[in-house]
This record gives C-alpha cells, sequence and structure tokens, in this order.
C-alpha cells in the first residue's frame, strides 16, 4: 500500500513538473554567422582569458588528452555523467553560430541556444551572478579559440533524469536567477565574494546538497563531497588545526600547495592548476573573502578532548608508519615532510585531512598518492595501494590520529578505505 501511495505521489510530480516544464518552454535563439576572430578587441579576449581561469571553464570542457575547450569530460553526479559541451567556435559541433546573447542567456538561465534546459553540472547557478562586463570578454575568449569538430556524447543517466524538460521544475524549486549582479565593485571583500560565489563556483564542492542535489542555502562552504573526496569546509569552524592566512590560501589556490596547509589533491588538483593562471589578485580578494567566513579551527585543545586511549592497533600502526612512511614525513626533523626547492612538506600533524571527522581524504592521499602540483618536477608521495592492506592502513591511520592529531580512532576506518580502493583512483 505504501508503494502504491509513493508511486501515485511521484507520478503526481512528474505531471506537474512536466506541465510547468511545456508551460515555460523557452525559445530559440536565431543563429548566426560565426562572428570573425579579429572581430573583437584584443583587451576584450585577454580579460576573458583571466576569468576562464577563475571560473576553471578547462577543467569541464577538455577531454583527456583532447583539445581545449572541445568538451568530452565527463561530470560524475550521483545520478550520472553528464558530458561538458564543445564550447570552441565550431558551427556544427561547438557555439560557433551562438550571438553574444545565447551566451549569455546560457550562463545566466542555463539554456541551450535552442532553449533546451542544461543540467546545473553545468555551474549556471554560480554563473548566473557573473556581470555583463565580464560575459561580454569570455564570449569574446570563447570565439577567438581554435574551432574543433568533436561532437560530445549525451548525458549517461536514467528515467525520469534524462528528460531535459522536467528541468523546469528543478529550476521553478532551486535556481535562484541573476542574483544580482555587482557592477564596478572595487571593495576587496566584494570582489571577492564575488568571485567565490560566481565564476569560482567553489560552493559546488565545498557547499552540502540536499536530495534534489541542489546547494544548501542554509549551509553555506560548509563543506560538501565529491568523487571519493570530503570538501572541507571554507566558512566557520574549519578542519584544518591550524587558521588559514589570505595569503596562505592564495599560495595555496594558485600553486596547490601551502608549506603551512599542505597540498590541493583530488579534485581540488585541478581547481589549483586552472587558478594558476588567473590573476594573483582576483585569487588574493577570493582568500580574503574566505578568511572573513572563518570562525575558528578544530583543534583537539579547542575540542576539549581527552587524549585517547592506546589500542594494540595504534602500536601496528606506529611500528608500519616508522616503516613505511617516516622517511619522506620525518626526514629533516620533528615531524617535517620532503623538502621542495626552499620549502618544506608540510608536517603531518597539521594536516586538515588528519583531523577532518571522518578519514575519507587521509585513505585517499595514502591509496592513491600525491601527484606533484602542475608544472612542478619532482616532490611525489608514492600510492600505497598495492603496498599495503586496507587493514594495515586502517592502523596507520589510529596511530596517527592518536599521536600526532589527538584524536579517537575513526570510526570503520577499514570499511572505508576497502570503499574508496572499490572507486578506484578519482578526481585527478
Ligand atoms: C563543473 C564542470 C563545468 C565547469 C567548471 C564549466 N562547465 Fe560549462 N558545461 C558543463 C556541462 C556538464 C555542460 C553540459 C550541460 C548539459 O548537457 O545540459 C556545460 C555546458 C556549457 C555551455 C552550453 C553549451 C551548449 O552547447 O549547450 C556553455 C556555453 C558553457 N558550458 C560555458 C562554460 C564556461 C564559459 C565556463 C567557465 C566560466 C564553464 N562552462 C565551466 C560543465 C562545466
Ligand atoms: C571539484 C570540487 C572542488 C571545487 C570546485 C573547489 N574545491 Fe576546494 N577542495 C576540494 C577538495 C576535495 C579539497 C580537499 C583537498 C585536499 O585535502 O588536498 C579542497 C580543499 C580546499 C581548501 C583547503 C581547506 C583546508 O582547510 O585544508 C581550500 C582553501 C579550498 N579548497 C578552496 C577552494 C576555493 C576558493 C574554491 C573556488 C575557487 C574551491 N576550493 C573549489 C574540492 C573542490
Ligand atoms: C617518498 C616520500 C613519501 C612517503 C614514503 C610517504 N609520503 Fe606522504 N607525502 C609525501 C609528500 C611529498 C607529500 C606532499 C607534501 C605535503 O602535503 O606536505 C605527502 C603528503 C601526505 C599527506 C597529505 C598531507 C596534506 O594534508 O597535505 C598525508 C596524509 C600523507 N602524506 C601520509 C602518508 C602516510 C600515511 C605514509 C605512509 C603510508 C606516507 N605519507 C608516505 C611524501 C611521502
Amino acid at each position: 500500500m505504501k508503494t502504491v501511495l509513493l508511486s501515485t505521489a511521484g507520478l503526481a510530480v512528474l505531471v506537474v513538473a512536466a506541465f510547468f516544464a511545456f508551460a515555460l518552454s523557452p525559445e530559440e535563439i536565431e543563429a548566426v554567422e560565426r562572428p570573425a576572430a579579429d572581430s573583437f578587441d584584443a583587451g576584450l579576449v585577454a580579460k576573458g582569458r583571466d576569468l576562464a581561469a577563475l571560473g576553471n571553464c578547462l577543467t569541464c570542457h577538455r577531454s583527456e588528452g583532447g583539445a581545449p575547450y572541445a568538451g568530452g569530460y565527463g561530470v560524475e553526479t550521483p545520478v550520472g555523467t553528464i558530458y561538458g559541451s564543445n564550447i570552441t567556435p565550431d558551427p556544427e559541433t561547438g557555439i560557433g553560430r551562438w550571438s553574444e546573447a545565447a551566451f549569455v542567456r546560457s550562463m545566466r538561465e542555463g539554456l541551450g541556444r535552442e532553449g533546451e534546459h542544461l543540467y546545473p553540472a553545468f555551474p549556471y547557478t554560480h554563473f548566473t551572478r557573473v556581470t555583463d562586463g565580464d560575459l561580454e570578454a569570455l564570449y569574446a575568449f570563447l570565439m577567438t579559440r581554435e574551432a574543433v569538430a568533436k561532437t560530445v556524447p549525451d548525458p549517461d543517466l536514467p528515467f525520469p533524469m534524462n528528460v531535459r524538460p522536467l528541468l523546469a521544475a528543478w529550476k521553478l524549486l532551486f535556481f535562484d536567477e541573476g542574483a544580482a549582479p555587482l557592477e564596478g565593485v572595487d571593495d576587496e571583500l566584494e570582489r571577492g565574494r564575488y568571485l567565490v560565489d560566481g565564476l569560482g563556483h567553489c560552493g559546488a564542492c565545498h557547499t552540502p546538497r540536499n536530495l534534489f542535489l541542489a546547494e544548501r542555502s542554509d549551509a553555506y562552504l560548509r563543506g560538501g563531497e565529491a568523487s571519493g573526496w570530503a570538501n572541507p569546509p571554507l566558512a566557520g569552524d574549519i578542519h584544518s588545526p591550524s587558521p588559514w592566512s589570505a595569503d596562505e590560501i592564495t599560495t595555496y589556490l594558485r600553486g596547490g600547495f601551502a608549506e603551512t596547509h599542505g597540498t590541493a589533491a583530488g579534485p581540488m588538483a585541478e581547481v589549483a592548476a586552472q587558478l594558476k593562471d588567473a590573476p594573483a589578485k582576483d585569487v588574493l580578494s577570493m582568500a580574503t573573502y574566505l578568511v572573513s567566513l572563518q570562525t575558528g579551527v578544530e583543534t583537539p585543545s579547542a575540542n576539549g578532548q581527552e587524549r585517547p586511549a592506546q589500542s594494540e592497533r595504534v602500536v601496528l600502526g606506529e611500528t608500519l608508519y616508522r616503516g613505511a612512511c617516516a622517511r619522506c614525513h620525518e626526514a629533516s626533523g620533528e615531524g617535517v615532510a620532503f623538502a621542495r626547492g626552499s620549502s618544506q612538506g608540510l608536517p603531518l600533524s597539521q594536516s586538515t585531512a588528519l583531523h577532518a571527522p571522518d578519514g575519507r581524504n587521509f585513505a585517499q592521499f595514502v591509496l592513491y598518492g600525491v601527484e606533484a602540483p602542475k608544472g612542478e618536477a619532482g616532490w611525489p608521495m608514492p600510492g600505497f595501494a598495492d603496498l599495503l592492506t586496507d587493514e594495515q592502513i586502517a592502523a596507520i591511520a589510529d596511530y596517527l590520529r592518536h599521536d600526532l592529531a589527538g584524536q579517537p580512532a575513526w570510526d570503520d576506518m577499514t570499511g572505508r578505505i576497502a570503499g574508496i580502493r572499490s572507486q578506484g583512483e578519482s578526481g585527478q
């Protein structure tokens, strides 16, 4: 009986959604001749390049080994995979025949040129905040890229998620269009907020989502999850054991590493690889804004916790740590990691991954290692997936939590590691 009721309710929702979808069906914007590349001002194109780096456009609009902006990267969502479009100016397979108005509408309203609804895997829920002036520059930048003919796969989604018109209902409930563009802001915090919430779309990963996969407005930047990683909170009480300064965040965002806070790995490595090419001043504005949102850090003393008891597994973990990890992580003195040029690796006691409420990121680091930040030579940590068992990694985690973080062991770490192992390496 209950299932009948539920499926009737589900059907009713679908019917109502379909009604809205067709009632609100948006119009096609007419195709234009592809504008000549030399019709765009060089200064505007350069501005667009900076904005594209801030918006990470390349990340989702290039497949592995594929041409820039020709699309094909699969954005993984809990319901299926949606492929980044070809946004080169190719007239047939890209956006070559899109007018500026069509481009602006796609970014503001999540609509294709022909009026079809786009999936919010394309972060237009953030891009809707971008100013007219910035969108004009992005359009100039994209229309002056090399045109590449490439058709990207259709989204790989089950019914009813694969029915695009139903997205109209989702937008009605969860999409706040426009969100007041801020023209000509120069105050640094405002600029930072504009970039974090708009082009930077940091909340796409760092804000938790509700059942319908929309970002929760009541938990802005309080931490989310993606591809087997925990995206740590950027606002409120953060998981790092020491506070971030704006300069440290800037270094981390533009270099993929900060001596005081460690490495940007997994999905964050790609974000940092793009921000490397963004203007330092803009990244500093984002960092300044983020610092203004942070209220404190979670340290063992701040939690008032007793030092946890030492278990047998902690003793085993210490032995394993001495054999497998210490030669790097204690190479140059007390708890200090690797040397990289003139800078030092992070003492593990300072790692956000070790202080987080669950051991997901720690497991990612140990199973799959750390790649050198993009453009840097050397400096890797090997993955231990083939060298250590789940139980052994869990024992090392217990030891480090006990000895370096002064915190209780994570629950069911062995199961957590097995789960991440079975998903394979992701987000790199
Ligand atoms: C997190 C991944 C992601 C990022 C970052 C991203 N996009 Fe996309 N974008 C997508 C996906 C996925 C689609 C396809 C959506 C669909 O099929 O409904 C898309 C579609 C588009 C479209 C519509 C193209 C069409 O043919 O319908 C445009 C235009 C676009 N993106 C521009 C941009 C720009 C400009 C940036 C950077 C400021 C950007 N995107 C950043 C994932 C992304
Ligand atoms: C695709 C998902 C994704 C996006 C988009 C993203 N992040 Fe992250 N971020 C992560 C993950 C995962 C980590 C943890 C990485 C690690 O520990 O190496 C992280 C870590 C961080 C940290 C370190 C936090 C700490 O306390 O250790 C900062 C700061 C950060 N991100 C800032 C940003 C900013 C600013 C943006 C927007 C410009 C952004 N992130 C966009 C996934 C993302
Ligand atoms: C060959 C040298 C090497 C070995 C062996 C090694 N590491 Fe690393 N590890 C590194 C480097 C280099 C980094 C990146 C620098 C950083 O983040 O400070 C790193 C980073 C980490 C991080 C992330 C720190 C952060 O938040 O940025 C963790 C966690 C970690 N290692 C744990 C371990 C554990 C546990 C072992 C043993 C199973 C181990 N490592 C073995 C070199 C090594």
